[in-house]
C-alpha cells in the first residue's frame, strides 16, 4: 500500500525563486535563507519519495476571479511553470501522477470533501519555489524534479477561505485516501506558504516572530489546537497573507499521530527573517 512517510512545511516567497534563477544565492542577504535548506536538500536525497502531494496556493495564475475553487486537485500528466509576469521560471515541467491523483480525488470526495478536479493548471511560485528549495536547481538542462507531484491548490487569496479545522480534517481524509492506494509508494505531503506576511495596505511588511514560532511549536506538538485558530487570528497576528498557513494544517492532518499513531520526529526546523516581505518558516516531520 502507499504510505505517507514525512511531511514538509515551507514558505514559498517568489523572490527566493528569482534569487535562485538569477544566481544570487551567495549574496549576503540570501545566504542565511539558503543555508536553512542545506539540510533539507540532503534529506530529500536520503529520503527520496515516489510521489509528493504538494499543498499550495495559486496566486491568480491558473485561477482568477472568474473561477475560485476552494480545493483543487491536479489530475494531469504534467504541469507547466506559469508565466507570472516575467516569463515562466526556468525550471523543469512538473510531472503529475494521474492514477494516484484520481484515486485520491475519488476517495476524498467520497469522504464528503467537494474537490475540484483540474486537468490543466500552470503552477506558480506557490508550487515551484518549495520544489526548488527542497530539490535544488542545478544549472543543467538535464535536471528534472526527483519524482512526480500531485498539486493540490487551496484558495487562500479570495474570501471566503477554508478554516483551519476544515484543512486539518481534509488532511486526515487525504491520509486515508493515500493509504488505500494499492501500490507500494513512499509519499511525502507538503504544506506550503506562510509564515507571517502582509503585502499591502498600511500594515504591509508586518512580521510577527512570536506568533510564527508559537505556531511552529503548536503545529508540532498539538496540531488539533493549531487547527482551532480562527482565520481572523491569522490575519490579525500574521498579516493578510499569513492565512496561507492553513495549508500547513492539511499536511499536518495527514500525519500518523493524528490517526492514533506515534508522534512524528522533527527532522529539521528553520526560521529566518527577512526574505522579501515574508518570514521564512520550514519544518520536516517524519512518521516514525
Ligand atoms: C511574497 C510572498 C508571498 O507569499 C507571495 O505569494 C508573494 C510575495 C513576498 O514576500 O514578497
Ligand atoms: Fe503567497
Amino acid at each position: 500500500m502507499a504510505r505517507i512517510t514525512a511531511s514538509v512545511y515551507t514558505s514559498h516567497i517568489p523572490a527566493i525563486g528569482a534569487a535562485l534563477d538569477l544566481g544570487k544565492t551567495q549574496e549576503a542577504y540570501w545566504q542565511p535563507v539558503f543555508k536553512g535548506y542545506e539540510y533539507s536538500k540532503a534529506w530529500m536525497k536520503d529520503n527520496k519519495p515516489d510521489v509528493i502531494f504538494l499543498v499550495y496556493n495559486d496566486h491568480a495564475t491558473a485561477f482568477d476571479l472568474d473561477f475560485i475553487p476552494t480545493f483543487a486537485i491536479g489530475t494531469a500528466d504534467a504541469y507547466a511553470p506559469a508565466d507570472e509576469g516575467w516569463g515562466p521560471r526556468p525550471v523543469p515541467v512538473v510531472q503529475g501522477h494521474p492514477v494516484l491523483a484520481a484515486h485520491i480525488a475519488h476517495s476524498v470526495i467520497q469522504q464528503d470533501f467537494d474537490l475540484t478536479i483540474v486537468n490543466k493548471m500552470p503552477v506558480d511560485h506557490g508550487l515551484t519555489v518549495p520544489l526548488s528549495l527542497m530539490c535544488g536547481q542545478p544549472p543543467t538542462s538535464s535536471f528534472h524534479w526527483p519524482c512526480p507531484v500531485i498539486p493540490f491548490a487551496v484558495n487562500v487569496v479570495q474570501y471566503p477561505v477554508p478554516s483551519g479545522q476544515r484543512c486539518f480534517a481534509l488532511g486526515q481524509a487525504i491520509r486515508r485516501a493515500i493509504e488505500s492506494f494499492d501500490e507500494d509508494l513512499n509519499v511525502h505531503i507538503w504544506g506550503t506558504g506562510g509564515m507571517s506576511h502582509q503585502l499591502q495596505g498600511p500594515r504591509a511588511g508586518l512580521i510577527n516572530k512570536a506568533f510564527d514560532n508559537a505556531f511552529l511549536d503548536q503545529l508540532i506538538a498539538d496540531p488539533a489546537a493549531a487547527a482551532r485558530i480562527p482565520h481572523i487570528d491569522y490575519v490579525r497576528e500574521a498579516g493578510s497573507e499569513g492565512i496561507e498557513l492553513v495549508m500547513w494544517l492539511i499536511a499536518r492532518g495527514a500525519m500518523a499521530d493524528v490517526a492514533g499513531g506515534a508522534a512524528p520526529r522533527v527532522a529539521h526546523r528553520f526560521y529566518h527573517v527577512p526574505a522579501s516581505n515574508t518570514a521564512v518558516g520550514h519544518l520536516i516531520l517524519e512518521n516514525t
